[in-house]
C-alpha cells in the first residue's frame, strides 16, 4: 500500500513538474529579446498576459508605483516627483518620507529659471542631469516637466513652469525631454491640459476658445510630443467641455493620441481620475492617487478600489468593455516598460554628484534677471566696500524643501548668505538680521512669526544705516500662497511688510540691492525708490553661490524675464474680466482675455508693465545693427532667415539674448500686436560684433481657424521685430507672405 502511495505521489509530483515546465515551457519568450523591434516585443507579451494581467498594469499598486506583469518576468513601473530633481522616498501607500537615507539629491533651479535663460543648450544639459538622478535612484518615470502657461501672477505653481509664452516653453521643453529620455527614464510632461490656477483645481471647468487652445495653452505639449516625444503626459485635475482632463475623448483621445500620434502612456494626476467607463474609454492608461489629494491625505491599500482596477475587470468580463480598450493601454505602457526598465542598454545614472551640483549652479546663475541697476552699484565693488549688511528672512532660507510635488530632500542648498559669508567673509564685515518675520499657514491654522516686527524692522534699519551697501534678500517663500502647490496667491503685494521695510531702508541708505526669490511677478509699488534690483528665482542647490557670483560680477547676468510684471494686478489679462476669469464662478471659468495672454494682453491694451516680458539687463551694453531678411517674399513652405549684426559695446564680456517677434497687421482675424517666435543667445567679448542668423519658419507664423480648425498663414504683410525685450524693438522688417 505505502509502495503505491508512494509511486502516485511520486507521478503527481513529476506530472506538476512537467506541467509546470510545460506551462514555463510554452511561454514565448519573444518580449526578453532586445534584438527584437519593441512592436513585436509588445505583441508577444500581450498575447501571453490574462485579463486580470492587463487590467493590473493600469493602476497604481502604492503612492509611485504601478504593477508589472510578476509571471513573465516584467518589471513594475516606479515613478517619482518632480520637474527639479527627484523627490524623498515616501512610503509604500502614505504620503509620509520614508526616511531613507540614499535619496538625498540635487536641487536644480525651478523652471521659471531655466525658462528666463531663454537657452535650449541649459534645458539639454538640465533634462540631461535630472536623468541621470532619476536613472540612479532607478525610477521609470519623472513625473515633470511642467509647462502650464503663465496667465495670472496668482497661480501657485507658475514656479514649476515656464513663463507666458507658448513659443518659449516649446523650444525649451523639447530638448529637455530629449536628453532626460536618453538616461532610459520617461518625462512625464504635465499638466495637460489648462491646469493654471490651484484654486478649485480638481474641478474647475474651463471654459475657452479653440484658438487660445491652440495657439496658447497647447503648444509646449505639442511640441513635447510631437518634437521631445515624450513617453508619458500627465492629465490634468481640472476639467475641459465639463470632462476631467485625465479623461477626456477631445484632449486625450483626439487631440494627443490620434492627431499628435503619442505612443506613449497618459498617466493621471493624483486623484485626477474619477469614473470607470470615462477612463477607461477617453485615453487614461495609469490611474495613479486616487482617493489622495495629491498631497497629504489618503485611503489606506485602495488600489484595487481604483476605477481601472476590479470595476474596470468586471465591466471587461461582463463584455460591457471591449477587450481591446484595455489592450491598447496595456501595449502602451509596456512599451514604457520596454523603454525604460528592460532596456538593458541604458545608462546607469548618477546621484548628486559635483557634476550634477556645477550644472544646477550654471542653470541658476543664467536665468538670474538684472532689472535694474540704476547707479552701477552692481557689480559690488569689493575693493571699496568694507561693510555689507544682509537683510530679509529669504538671505538664510532654503526654498527647494517647498511648494508642493515638486519639493526635494536635496543634499544641500547654499543660501546667499552662506555664499557671501564663505567668499567674502574674510574681506568684507557682513551683517545679517532678519529684517522681516513670516508666518506659516498650516492645515492646523496659521503659526505666527515668532518675532516682534517693529524689532525686526528697528534693529534691520540701525544694521542698513552703518553699512556701505544693503543686500535685501526678500519674495516669496513657498509658504502656503506664497508659490506654493494647492494655494493660489490671494494677493498680489509681497507679503510680510517687505514694502514698507524696503522703502524705510532706502532712505537711509541708497546703496541697497533688492533681490528677489520668487516664481512669479509681484507688486513693486516702491520700485522707484529702490536702486538696483534683481530677479533671483528659486536657484536650487547652489541658489546662494549663483546669486553671489552674479552680484560679485564673477558672472554677467544674462537671464530675461519668461513673464510680464505687471504694475498692478488689473493690467493682466486674466484679472481684467472680474471673477469669471480668474478664479470662476461656481467651478465654471471663462478664459476671457482669450488668446491676450501676458505681453499679448498688455500690448493690445497699450499697458505698459513694470518690466517686460524678455527684459534683462546685463553689466556691459550691445548694439543691434543691420537686420536684414534673405528675402522680400516667402511662401508658407520657407523659412525665413534674419541677419543682423550684434556688437558689444561695453567693457566686459557678456551674453544677448536677442529675440524675433512676428506681427501680421491686417489679418482676417484679431491677432496680437506680435508674438515671440525666434530668439538665440549671443555671446559675446568686449568690442566684439558678430553677424547672427535667425531661422524663422514662415509656417509658425501661423494662427489656429475655428472655422477650418487648422493652422492658416494669410497672404500679405507680416512684420518681423528684432528686439533685446518685447517693449524694446531695435529693427523691424516687412516681408510679404505669397
Ligand atoms: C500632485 C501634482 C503632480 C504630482 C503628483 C504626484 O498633486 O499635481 O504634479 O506629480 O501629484 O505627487
Amino acid at each position: 500500500m505505502k509502495k503505491k502511495i508512494l509511486r502516485s505521489l511520486s507521478c503527481t509530483i513529476a506530472f506538476c513538474a512537467i506541467g509546470t515546465l510545460n506551462g514555463y515551457a510554452q511561454l514565448n519568450k519573444t518580449y526578453l529579446d532586445e534584438s527584437q523591434p519593441i512592436e513585436v516585443r509588445i505583441e508577444s507579451a500581450l498575447s501571453q498576459m490574462t485579463l486580470e494581467e492587463k487590467v493590473a498594469l493600469c493602476h497604481a499598486q502604492s503612492k509611485f508605483s504601478s504593477k508589472g506583469v510578476p509571471r513573465l518576468g516584467i518589471p513594475e513601473v516606479w515613478m517619482n516627483d518632480g520637474p527639479f530633481g527627484v523627490r524623498a522616498e515616501v512610503l509604500w501607500d502614505d504620503w509620509a518620507v520614508a526616511n531613507v537615507t540614499n535619496d538625498s539629491c540635487t536641487a536644480f533651479p525651478a523652471l521659471t529659471c531655466l525658462a528666463a535663460s531663454f537657452d535650449p543648450e541649459l534645458a539639454a544639459m538640465y533634462g540631461k542631469a535630472l536623468g541621470e538622478e532619476a536613472r540612479y535612484r532607478n525610477k521609470s518615470v519623472i513625473l515633470g516637466p511642467g509647462v502650464n502657461i503663465y496667465r495670472t501672477p496668482f497661480n501657485g505653481r507658475n514656479f514649476e513652469y515656464m513663463g507666458e509664452d507658448p513659443f518659449l516653453a516649446a523650444t525649451l521643453v523639447v530638448p529637455y525631454i530629449q536628453s532626460l529620455q536618453q538616461n532610459g527614464v520617461a518625462a512625464c510632461v504635465k499638466h495637460y491640459a489648462l491646469n493654471n490656477q490651484e484654486v478649485w483645481r480638481d474641478s474647475v471647468n474651463v471654459q475657452i476658445s479653440d484658438r487660445a487652445l491652440h495657439e496658447i495653452y497647447l503648444p509646449a505639449f505639442k511640441a513635447a510630443v510631437e518634437k521631445g516625444k515624450t513617453w508619458a503626459l500627465m492629465g490634468a485635475y481640472n476639467r475641459y467641455k465639463y470632462e476631467f482632463c485625465c479623461h477626456n475623448d477631445i484632449l486625450l483621445n483626439k487631440i494627443l493620441k490620434l492627431d499628435w500620434k503619442f505612443d506613449g502612456v497618459v498617466v493621471s494626476d493624483w486623484n485626477g481620475t474619477h469614473n470607470t467607463r470615462e477612463a477607461a474609454l477617453k485615453g487614461l492608461d495609469i490611474e495613479m492617487g486616487t482617493f489622495t489629494d495629491g498631497m497629504s491625505k489618503t485611503e489606506i491599500n485602495a488600489y484595487n478600489n481604483y476605477y481601472l482596477a476590479s470595476d474596470f475587470l468586471r465591466m471587461l468580463k461582463d463584455g460591457e468593455i471591449d477587450e481591446e480598450v484595455v489592450n491598447d493601454k496595456a501595449r502602451r505602457i509596456l512599451r514604457l516598460i520596454f523603454r525604460t526598465v528592460m532596456n538593458t542598454k541604458r545608462p546607469f545614472g548618477s546621484f548628486a554628484s559635483p557634476e550634477h551640483f556645477a550644472i544646477s549652479r550654471h542653470i541658476a546663475e543664467s536665468g538670474i534677471v538684472l532689472l535694474k541697476n540704476q547707479n552701477n552699484l552692481l557689480p559690488l565693488d569689493f575693493a571699496k566696500i568694507k561693510t555689507i549688511a544682509v537683510i530679509g528672512e529669504n538671505a538664510d532660507r532654503i526654498h527647494s524643501n517647498a511648494g508642493g510635488a515638486s519639493k526635494l530632500k536635496a543634499k544641500y542648498e547654499i543660501t546667499p548668505l552662506q555664499a557671501l559669508t564663505k567668499r567674502w567673509g574674510d574681506k568684507v564685515k557682513i551683517t545679517y538680521t532678519r529684517g522681516y518675520g513670516s508666518y506659516t499657514p498650516t492645515f492646523e491654522g496659521v503659526i505666527p512669526s515668532p518675532y516682534n516686527a517693529d524689532s525686526l524692522k528697528n534693529e534691520a534699519l540701525k544694521v542698513a544705516a552703518n553699512a556701505d551697501v544693503v543686500l535685501f534678500f526678500g519674495g516669496l517663500n513657498k509658504n502656503r500662497h506664497q508659490d506654493n502647490e494647492g494655494f493660489d496667491r490671494q494677493s498680489y503685494d509681497l507679503p510680510y511688510g517687505q514694502p514698507e521695510l524696503l522703502i524705510e531702508l532706502a532712505k537711509i541708505n541708497k546703496n541697497i540691492v533688492f533681490i528677489i526669490a520668487s516664481g512669479t511677478a509681484t507688486a513693486l509699488p516702491f520700485e522707484k525708490d529702490i536702486p538696483t534690483i534683481v530677479q533671483g528665482w528659486y536657484g536650487g542647490s547652489e541658489a546662494g553661490n549663483a546669486i553671489v557670483s552674479v552680484l560679485s560680477g564673477e558672472v554677467n547676468p544674462s537671464g530675461k524675464l519668461p513673464f510680464s510684471y505687471p504694475k498692478k494686478l488689473e493690467d493682466c489679462g486674466a484679472h481684467a474680466f472680474g471673477e469669471i476669469a480668474y478664479p470662476g464662478i461656481k467651478n465654471d471659468q471663462k478664459y476671457m482675455e482669450d488668446i491676450l495672454v501676458g505681453y499679448r494682453w498688455l500690448d493690445t491694451k497699450k499697458i505698459k508693465p513694470l518690466y517686460a516680458f524678455g527684459y534683462g539687463m546685463s553689466y556691459t551694453t550691445f548694439k543691434y545693427r543691420k537686420a536684414t531678411t534673405d528675402r522680400k517674399e516667402y511662401t508658407v513652405a520657407d523659412t525665413a532667415t534674419l541677419t543682423f549684426t550684434l556688437t558689444n559695446t561695453g567693457e566686459r564680456e557678456g551674453a544677448e539674448i536677442a529675440q524675433v517677434y512676428i506681427s501680421q497687421p491686417k489679418a482676417s482675424v484679431m491677432r496680437p500686436v506680435k508674438e515671440l517666435k525666434g530668439f538665440t543667445k549671443v555671446k559675446l567679448q568686449a568690442g566684439e560684433t558678430k553677424t547672427v542668423k535667425i531661422q524663422l519658419p514662415v509656417k509658425e507664423w501661423a494662427f489656429y481657424s475655428e472655422t477650418s480648425q487648422s493652422w492658416v498663414v494669410e497672404p500679405g504683410e507680416f512684420v518681423i521685430s528684432l528686439g533685446a525685450s518685447s517693449d524694446d524693438i531695435k529693427h523691424k522688417c516687412v516681408v510679404t507672405i505669397k
